[in-house]
């Protein structure tokens, strides 16, 4: 007690002299490869003497972090839902159906996240003062925004992965239809006709499916945990003061910017550590090369039909190489005598070593860039999410081959696998966007943090702030300008019609007269 007092009245004597501040961060979504993108920020911030209380499932847990309160919220992993929605592999949804089931899990793990214990304790303290809040903003996570209400505090919102079209209409961001479709689409690059129609269509469709449903639902949510006093959920998102947004030169398309919307990356790289004897051996023992194989930490190898699971593994035994394969199970059945199976395995770390000739993945943007960063050719199998327009962009990079689950054959993973990896071609494209990825300012941690720093210390970000964000639809498509102006046209033509006629009448009445 006496020392919490002590460290109170030294944090607060610190605190007065501007070198510290108080964040409250919530990353509510049960999903690693968002996470490890919000814990070096988080980490970060804390280490530059920062007070952060974070509200996460993948705590660090790191006992030297002496500034940093975690609040566990893993419970979210176990949500029948959760595991259902990551595991239901097989079907393809179509769009709308993709939209409403994420929609309605984020809900979900909102509102069993507001119900535990450990988020009342702070909805009910009246006394909390923080200077900033931090949230996740990607899909519908914007739910979590009534905290920077609570505590008077700007809000920052960080995307692990694109942002869907409402958040950059949030932050005042002219959005083109058609040069920066949402990803969700996996449509970009150079476009056919059609693909121009459907995300013109989308636009629209995305936006009415949003504003008249999906926000008002959002909106009803949050105040049964917030209280009625809150303001209108949309105007919350209106006053985000800065949006921060994974994005890399790599595989996302140029888009165009306002200036507190900030692309960062490479947050989760971590330095080269050794592998574990078992992994160095093996790989030390695969002169003629090695294949890592994962589908990452939200699709489980284990949950593939037994169909695609033979495809996979008579494809992976009749490869000239060995394989590392993330199984998340001890046996794997008929597992040929080249493969390596393990539940966890160093990701970066073995795509570091020298005989890794490529890496089967599921196509999730970290992945992605850790090989990228290591120059390993990749062949994708992408599910959900992000993944088949990632893929698409690999493929049009020529690092990578992509593969539809739903028409795997053996022969298609062997040969896919054995063209990136003997194709010379791979690796020099690969060599060719590391030298572009890597070329950066800053290191991407560096530059969040700086971000999110320069918002406290700014207390907000209005200066930056488009005049888009306060504009009606009317006035931001400028329909009520062409309307005044078709109007003019319309009056100035009867007015000229109205003339001609007039003078028409006259000429025709002297003509009369004359005769
Ligand atoms: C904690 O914050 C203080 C300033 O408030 C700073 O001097 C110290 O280095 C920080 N310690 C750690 C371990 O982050
Ligand atoms: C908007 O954000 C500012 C801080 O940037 C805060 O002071 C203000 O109360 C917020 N307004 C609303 C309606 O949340
Ligand atoms: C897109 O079109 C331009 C111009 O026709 C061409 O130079 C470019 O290579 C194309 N990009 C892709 C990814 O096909
Ligand atoms: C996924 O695999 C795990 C481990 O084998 C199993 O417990 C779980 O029920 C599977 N889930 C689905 C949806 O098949």
């Amino acid at each position: 007690m006496k020392n919490t007092i002590l460290i109170l009245i030294f944090v607060s004597i610190f605190c007065l002299h501007g070198n510290c501040s108080r964040i409250f961060a919530v990353f509510m979504f049960p999903s690693v490869s968002h996470q490890v993108i919000f814990q070096p920020i988080w980490k970060e911030l804390s280490l530059r003497g920062h007070q952060v209380t974070v509200v996460t499932p993948n705590p660090l847990k790191d006992q030297s972090l002496t500034n940093l309160t975690e609040i566990d919220i893993s419970f979210t992993y176990k949500l029948p839902e959760i595991v259902g929605v990551l595991n239901s592999v097989g079907q393809k949804p179509t769009l709308v159906q993709k939209m409403l089931s994420i929609f309605e899990l984020n809900m979900l793990v909102f509102e069993s996240e507001m119900k535990s214990q450990a988020i009342q304790e702070i909805i009910q303290r009246q006394n909390d003062k923080y200077d900033l809040v931090l949230l996740q903003y990607s899909h519908f996570a914007n739910v979590m925004l009534p905290f920077a209400y609570k505590f008077n505090a700007p809000a920052v919102g960080i995307s692990s992965l694109g942002v869907f079209l409402h958040a950059r209409d949030d932050i005042g961001n002219p959005t083109h239809p058609v040069i920066s479709p949402d990803y969700i689409l996996g449509i970009s690059g150079n476009m056919s006709f059609v693909e121009r129609l459907k995300c013109f269509l989308y636009n629209l469709w995305y936006r009415a499916l949003y504003y008249f449903y999906f926000l008002p639902r959002g909106d009803a949510i949050a105040r049964t945990y917030f209280g009625d006093d809150m303001p209108y959920l949309g105007k919350l998102a209106k006053n985000l003061s800065l949006l921060l947004v994974s994005a890399n030169p790599i595989i996302h398309t140029p888009t165009p910017n306002v200036p507190n919307i900030i692309e960062i990356n490479q947050l989760h790289i971590k330095e080269k550590k050794p592998l574990p004897k078992d992994l160095q051996e093996f790989l030390d023992g695969s002169p003629q090369g090695a294949i890592y194989f994962s589908l990452g930490s939200n699709m489980k190898s284990v949950n593939l039909s037994s169909t695609l699971r033979k495809e996979i593994t008579t494809a992976l035994a009749e490869l000239p190489y060995n394989v590392i394969w993330k199984w998340e199970d001890d046996h794997l059945a008929d597992k040929p005598d080249n493969v390596l199976i393990k539940k966890w395995l160093p990701q970066q770390d073995i795509l570091g070593h020298p005989n890794i000739k490529a890496f089967i993945t599921q196509g999730g943007l970290q992945s992605i860039e850790e090989a990228i960063i290591n120059e390993v050719p990749l062949v994708g199998i992408p599910f959900f999410s992000d993944q088949p327009s990632n893929m698409r962009k690999i493929e049009e990079q020529g690092i990578g081959r992509m593969i539809d689950y739903a028409s795997l054959t053996k022969e298609k993973l062997k040969s896919a696998v054995i063209e990136v990896s003997q194709n010379k071609k791979y690796k020099e494209n690969i060599k060719r966007c590391k030298s572009i990825l890597v070329d950066q300012p800053t290191r991407g941690v560096d530059k969040a943090v700086w971000w999110i720093e320069y918002v406290l210390k700014h207390k907000g970000a209005r200066h930056l702030r488009s005049p888009a964000a306060d504009m009606s639809f009317f006035e931001y498509l400028m329909l009520d300008v062409i309307s005044f102006l078709v109007m003019i046209i319309i009056i100035a033509s009867y007015g000229f019609y109205k003339l001609i006629m007039s003078v028409k009448k006259a000429l025709s009445v002297r003509k009369i007269k004359k005769s």
